[in-house]
């Protein structure tokens, strides 16, 4: 297997996924670059890891000389240039605009090493469109983390049809390096293999209600007490927001055109009336 030897990790974006992803590699021991356009972020990264860390320590989870060492493996840096100059692998967390990814894409193509992997966290956006705003697409892939990052342990690697087996058998390595549970998808599909599956789940359970089979707390029950998973599906869409639900379907339907791919009835209303779960204090359930 011819695995390319990556030594410096650069993160671009410090926002919610970014800052975390920066720390997982620094705590697996790669020199971590961590770059954001807006510099209040990187403090705002800086406060919010020291207090994740600090907490790791105080349970015994790692020990301050890990800590310690980790945030001396970790830079932060207002300039892109100096943060990819001598990277290996480039992994984007930008905001979930096209042209903004496609803006930092052709960035990074001028400004990182010609060898580096440009990978990007993108959960809806497949790397296929962004990858010609390089001039290396071979080495460019979806590298999907979950939220939160330091916890989540698996990472979809996502090839496009010019992604390189090089690339993808070295993102898949990081990711393990990184003590993550990585899988491959071959080909790309809207939604990965994970949250197309939560997101048949939920269909289903939304499905149910709307139907009258059961409420939505007895579905929820029926997930958490009959299939052991630790939330039920309104309870969960509550947590991300209801209208993420609804922007997810939106976009699948634009893309695909069939009626099946829609929002549900029921999350159409929800969203119309402001109801979108605990950030609004009502979704399904009343949150006080
Ligand atoms: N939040 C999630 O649950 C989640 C999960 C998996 C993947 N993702 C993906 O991760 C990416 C980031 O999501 P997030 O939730 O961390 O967003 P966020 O809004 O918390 O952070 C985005 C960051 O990008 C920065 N940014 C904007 N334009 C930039 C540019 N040109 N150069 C550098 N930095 C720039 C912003 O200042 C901000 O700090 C998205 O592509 C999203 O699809 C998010």
């Amino acid at each position: 297997m011819a695995i390319q030897k990556v030594e410096k990790v650069a993160v671009i974006g410090a926002g919610a996924m970014g800052s975390q992803i920066a720390m997982v590699s620094a705590l697996a021991g790669f020199r971590t670059a961590l770059y954001d356009v807006a510099a209040e972020m990187l403090d705002k990264a800086d406060a919010s890891l020291r207090g994740h860390m600090e907490n790791r320590v105080k349970k015994g989870r790692l020990t301050q000389q890990q800590v310690d060492e980790a945030f001396a493996r970790l830079s932060y840096e207002k300039d892109l240039a100096s943060a990819v100059r001598d990277a290996d692998f480039v992994i984007e967390a930008v905001v979930e605009k096209l042209d903004v990814k496609r803006a930092v894409f052709r960035q990074l193509d001028e400004l990182a090493p010609p060898h580096a992997i440009l990978a990007t966290n993108s959960s809806t956006i497949v790397s296929s469109k962004i990858a010609d705003a390089t001039k290396r697409p071979d080495k460019v892939c979806n590298f999907h983390f979950f939220n939160p990052a330091l916890v989540m342990e698996l990472v979809e690697v996502v090839r496009n049809p010019q992604t390189s087996d090089d690339t993808v058998e070295t993102a898949y390595w990081l990711a393990e390096r990184f003590g993550k549970a990585p899988i491959i998808l071959n080909r790309e599909i809207s939604g990965f293999v994970a949250n197309r599956i939560l997101g048949a789940l939920m269909d289903e359970a939304v499905w149910l209600y709307e139907q009258g089979i059961a409420s939505f707390e007895d579905i929820d029950k029926a997930v958490t007490k009959g299939l052991n998973h630790p939330i039920g599906p309104f309870a969960l869409m509550d947590l991300t927001g209801i209208d993420v639900n609804y922007l997810v379907r939106m976009q699948r339907y634009r893309e695909s055109g069939d009626p099946k791919d829609a929002p549900r009835p029921s999350i159409v209303e929800k969203v119309a009336k402001g109801e979108l779960g605990r950030k609004t204090g009502k979704g399904w359930y009343t949150y006080s």
